[in-house]
């Protein structure tokens, strides 16, 4: 089989690594990919928002399976598009994303909400808003206690939730949302919601529309510093699994969560494929949605692959084709840590083009190196952004984990590295 997977960040590189050498794999085609995935298959060069021109990609070169990385182009209606092209064509090509329909559970806040409560599914109280309902507005602020949570209804790069400690702020934020100065038209709706208060982590399910299983939980650290202080970025770490998530609270998630979002998506006439990535917040042993989303997250993809002992092909040809009661996922059991190395400034102004020496990645000691943004120049690796690499390595528990991925951090170097030295710590607490 042919396989052409959208993306080019650290977690396409951990797809990559994963969907090379299963067996069934004739070639892997990354687009646009990175110097890492140019190690397991052929980087190409499309025009992702053109979807047009990604399935004359998949004809021309035999495709039978589509991949998308990140939520652009699946909220933008690929799989929809692809899945109906190809049917008039008579051409078989799957796509192990949702439809455009339930890719909104991330495209929208508001739709992710009213969803939620259509479904009874235990998330946070809130209320949306538009420019012109600042009277409204304050009423429903009035019934909250700060901080509040301001939400861009649309999507903006993970950046579109501001947390505020007064009144007066709210409705500042509020207004610069909603004229679109702030995040532009992903502003013109905000979800208000109370705010939860507990330790947050994401569950990621598989689904084909029929059937669907949990796949593993994590934990994702935000925040630039130590302590989660600073900025919001992409992500600088991730722990898979969370040893909160146990047994226990794993059944409180499937059962008030993960059944009715499934079932309810099912009974609404349209059935989820794909990862489904669930933001948690666990309040005092009970579990709320902060978020869904609709694809694999980016770092923890980059923990819980390497744990992952069922051939990725498998899962993901089995999601596109209505396959997955045949499939059992099997996952190491020992703890994967994931740390971030950025470059010095991010999430601010960065410098790019800083020359990246790399020792050799060892799968063979439960230890890897994925790319994010690098790039190869005449043969010489550079930083070609802020999130750099993303270092993994599984160990008997999260403290040996951490060790051994900071062992292999420090033996990468370029300018202004940066990363976070207390991921997972808080974890320790639970163990
Ligand atoms: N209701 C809430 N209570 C407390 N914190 C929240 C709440 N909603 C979101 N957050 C915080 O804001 C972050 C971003 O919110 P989220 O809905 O995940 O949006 P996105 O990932 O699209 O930016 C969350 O990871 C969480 O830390
Ligand atoms: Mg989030």
């Amino acid at each position: 089989m042919n396989i052409l997977l959208l993306g080019s960040g650290g977690r396409e590189h951990a797809f990559a690594l994963k969907i090379h050498g299963c067996i069934g794999l004739e070639s892997l085609y990354i687009s646009p990919g990175n110097p890492g995935t140019a190690e397991f298959g052929t980087n190409v060069t499309l025009d992702l928002t053109d979807f047009s021109a990604v399935y004359a990609f998949c004809k021309e070169k035999n495709i039978s399976l589509v991949v998308p990385g990140n939520e652009v182009p699946l909220v933008a209606g690929i799989t929809d598009y692809l899945t109906l092209e190809a049917k008039k064509d008579g051409f078989t090509l799957g796509v192990s994303g949702p439809s455009t329909w339930c890719a909104q559970l991330e495209g929208s806040k508001e739709f992710s909400k009213e969803f939620m409560f259509r479904h009874a599914i235990p998330t946070a109280r809130y209320a949306s808003f538009c420019q012109g309902q600042m009277d409204e507005a304050k009423l429903f602020l009035h019934t909250l206690t700060p901080p509040y949570v301001l939400k861009a209804d649309g999507l903006a790069a993970g950046k579109g939730v501001i947390i505020t400690h007064s009144f007066q702020e709210a409705c500042e934020t509020l207004e610069s949302m909603t004229n679109l100065t702030l995040f532009g038209k992903a502003g013109a709706r905000v979800v208000i919601e109370e705010f939860l208060q507990g330790i947050e982590l994401s569950v990621f399910a598989i689904s084909d529309g029929d059937t669907w299983q949990v796949l593993a939980s994590a934990k994702d650290y935000k925040r630039i510093f130590d302590n989660d202080l600073g900025l919001n970025t992409g992500g600088m770490g991730a722990i898979s699994p969370v040893p909160f998530a146990d047994k226990e609270f794993m059944e409180k998630v499937k059962s008030r969560i993960l059944i009715p979002s499934f079932e309810g998506l099912k009974a609404e006439g349209h059935p989820y494929t794909g990862f489904l990535f669930v933001g948690l917040m666990n309040v005092g042993g009970d579990p709320f949605v902060i978020e869904y989303n609709v694809r694999m997250g980016d770092p923890e993809t980059e923990a819980i692959f390497p744990r992952l002992k069922t051939p990725l092909i498998d899962i993901l040809y089995a999601m596109a084709s209505r396959g997955l009661n045949t499939i059992s996922i099997d996952l190491d059991s020992r703890t994967a840590a994931s740390i971030f190395l950025v470059s010095g400034g991010y999430p601010g102004e960065i410098c790019k083009g800083e020359v990246i020496t790399l020792p050799r990645s060892l799968p063979e000691k439960d230890q890897w190196i994925f790319h994010a943004s690098t790039t190869l120049e005449k043969g010489i690796l550079k930083t070609n952004g802020g999130r750099v690499i993303a270092v993994t390595s599984l160990g008997k528990d999260i403290k040996h984990a951490l060790e051994r991925s900071n062992s292999l951090a420090n033996q990468i170097s370029f300018n202004n590295k940066f990363n976070r030295t207390d991921i997972g710590l808080d974890l320790l607490y639970f163990t």
